[in-house]
């Protein structure tokens, strides 16, 4: 399989970039013509940013398995589409070659069909990284149920909340996962999940961990006996083939549940043909793939990345992606290094948080260890410090390998802003320029194009994009409404991404965080509110206002400032308590890294928090709060500067 939109050289990126702003619908329909469509579009693009209405591919017809399986079969049967690690190093290696997978999946959506799974159903999927995982994905893909994946950090009711948003009947998990010293009992938070649900027809368990659980008769199955009577159903019609179902391009894929600054997360929904081709392109395009590479995304495919750059983006490049089940330090901090070396991995895309952990070890991990495999290194997630960019480049990359900085989030479905190896200049901390298609734009708080420049050429603003892409986020499930005012109601026209930025005089971008009150820990997404909710739920707590400060290893951790007025057990108990309930309304991600008690909470007049001044406070700065006199109380600042931990 050739790429022929793949870039390669900084001329063609120029060239190319011009063109796709110039005529997208041109530039597009061209990239459009190397998939596999049952029926040509009727029309490239049709959008405003009002509604919003956004519209790639119209009337084309497509299965986006088909893209990512059938058509490598004639000449990719037995290259390895996932190469499966698991968390144990001494159990065996799982390697699926795309034969194999396209079996799998025709089994698994014969086993969802056969359990009553049709069309634009939701089927939830909450499992362990395992290949059945992908399986379960592809399926409901195949069949054209939509998908959403929950990672299996979230609780019962967390998942609760999800089954009931995308009004979901099926669920797929495991009886369990790995995670390095861990077993994860994910049947048993999903019977937890369903303890009064009614709308959950059936649940299909996978057997990994061989954990005791509840079977409901009528209701659960298990997924081994399910596969096995599909494969004898698919068997009898000679070979073994579930035919893909025609989908719309414009048809939802799957949902993907993320955290906005409110207290309730929103389903982002992508779609079937524009989520296709922006995961292909800037797949093969940011990490320069090549036939026969071996590409290692270490996310899990409960977030974004995992969905883009593990499942969709690499299989329908024909790749051969690795799916890792363990963690970055067990059983010790030289494990990626192992399977970088154990199956000569070509492109390694990770977190800076997870190169951060790995460089508080030092470099002996890294000794005796065989990484010439390498040719490309990557990072995603959240602003990585020029420090860990220079360790990485340096220790892993041994100074030869291009490291691409992608900037992107669940509601771009695929890279935005990122250096394509070894084509466009890298700059350390930078995301450096647009994909083609993509229209950045720096505002001020009154939505106006900034344009001045600091001494050093350097402009600096709220990062809003101009135009559509193919993979931006159609809707979120159930609410258009909340798409349209959370994307596109802060600054008419625009799509804003709740993101700063500096922009240099190269038009290269940097990533400064979130302005909006979403947190970033350890690349995952959570909001201030929904903390703040779930800690409020806690008897004791008369209110509670969460801020994020900077975390050396999490890029960001939770400072919860908390009123209390309950009598139990010292503050430390009392701690504990409230982690607890944040554990089991959200999750073990969103526990606060630190709790201060306070008496009050600094307010304005009219009863807003002051989170301006918590933060300060939360990052140690002391002075320079800027005005207090306006606050209700000014006495409670002193009190919380002073009770800072
Ligand atoms: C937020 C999106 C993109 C998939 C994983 C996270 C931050 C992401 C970078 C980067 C600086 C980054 C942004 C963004 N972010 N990548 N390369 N440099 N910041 O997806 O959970 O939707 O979070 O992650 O703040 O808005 P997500």
């Amino acid at each position: 399989m050739s790429y022929p939109y793949q870039i390669k050289s900084l001329e063609q990126y120029h060239a190319d970039y011009k063109r796709s702003v110039e005529d997208p619908e041109a530039f597009w329909g061209n990239v459009a013509e190397n998939f596999t469509w049952r029926r040509k579009w009727d029309k490239v693009l049709d959008w405003n940013f009002t509604e919003p209405k956004i519209e790639w591919f119209k009337g084309g017809k497509l299965n986006i398995t088909e893209n990512c399986i059938d058509r490598h079969l004639p000449e990719k049967a037995n290259t390895p589409a996932f190469i499966w690690e698991p968390n144990n190093p001494e159990e065996r290696v799982r390697v699926v070659t795309y034969a194999r997978l396209h079996k799998r999946v025709c089994q698994a959506a014969q086993m969802l069909v056969n359990n009553g799974v049709k069309k634009g159903d939701r089927v939830c999927i909450y499992m362990g990284m395992v290949p059945e995982l992908a399986y379960a994905v592809l399926a409901c893909a195949r069949i054209g149920a939509i998908h959403s994946v929950i990672f299996g950090g979230f609780s019962a009711q967390s998942i609760a909340d999800r089954l009931y948003d995308a009004q979901a009947e099926f669920i797929i998990t495991c009886d369990g996962a790995y995670r390095g010293g861990k077993d994860i009992p994910l049947k048993s938070v999903i019977d937890d999940a369903l303890v009064g649900n009614r709308t959950i027809k059936r649940v299909i368990v996978y057997t990994r961990t061989r954990t005791p659980v509840s079977m409901i008769k009528g209701r659960d199955v298990w997924w081994e006996d399910e596969m096995e009577f599909a494969l004898d159903q698919l068997e009898k019609n000679g070979e073994v083939n579930f035919p893909a179902v025609e989908m719309d391009a414009e048809d939802p894929l799957f949902i993907l549940y993320t955290s906005g600054s409110t207290g309730k997360p929103k389903g982002v929904v992508h779609s079937c043909g524009g989520y296709m081709l922006w995961t292909n392109y800037t797949f093969v395009n940011v990490f320069q793939y090549k036939p026969g590479n071996i590409h290692f995304c270490t996310a899990d495919i409960g977030w974004i990345t995992g969905h883009s750059y593990i499942v969709y983006g690499p299989t329908s490049a024909g790749a051969s992606s690795v799916m890792f089940e363990g963690i970055p330090t067990w059983p010790d901090a030289g494990r990626f290094w192992d399977i970088v070396e154990r199956h000569k991995v070509n492109c390694i895309y990770t977190a800076p948080t997870a190169i951060r952990s790995l460089m508080s070890y030092g470099t002996d991990p890294l000794k005796g260890k065989d990484l010439s495999s390498l040719q490309v290194l990557g990072t995603v997630g959240e602003p990585i410090n020029e420090e860990a960019w220079h360790w990485y480049d340096e220790n892993v990359g041994k100074g030869k390998c291009p490291v691409v900085d992608t900037w992107w989030q669940t509601e771009t479905g695929a890279c935005l802003i990122s250096n394509m190896a070894g084509v466009t200049p890298a700059k350390p901390s930078w995301a450096t320029l647009p994909m083609p298609g993509v229209q950045p734009v720096l505002v001020d708080e009154r939505g106006e194009e900034i344009t001045e420049r600091d001494e050093h050429g350097v402009m600096k603003g709220n990062l809003c994009i101009k135009a559509p892409w193919p993979g931006i986020l159609r809707t979120t499930w159930g609410d258009h409404e909340r798409c349209r005012t959370n994307y596109f109601a802060t600054y008419p026209g625009l799509y804003f991404t709740g993101d700063g930025a500096l922009k240099d005089a190269d038009g290269n971008y940097r990533i400064t965080g979130r302005v909006d009150d979403v947190l970033n820990i350890s690349g995952h997404r959570i909001g201030t509110a929904e903390v703040e909710n779930a800690i409020n739920m806690h008897s004791g707590v008369v209110e509670s206002a969460v801020v994020g400060y900077p975390h050396d290893i999490k890029g960001q951790g939770i400072y919860a400032y908390v009123i209390y007025n309950g009598h139990h057990g010292d503050e430390n108990l009392r701690r504990l308590d409230i982690s607890l309930t944040v554990s089991k309304i959200i999750g073990p991600i969103a526990k606060p890294d630190k709790i201060q008690f306070v008496s009050g909470l600094p307010k304005t007049r009219s009863g807003k928090i002051m989170r301006r001044i918590l933060r300060k406070i939360a990052e140690g700065e002391m002075e320079n709060l800027g005005d207090t006199t306006t606050l209700l109380d000014p006495e409670v600042v002193n009190e919380i500067k002073h009770g800072k931990l």
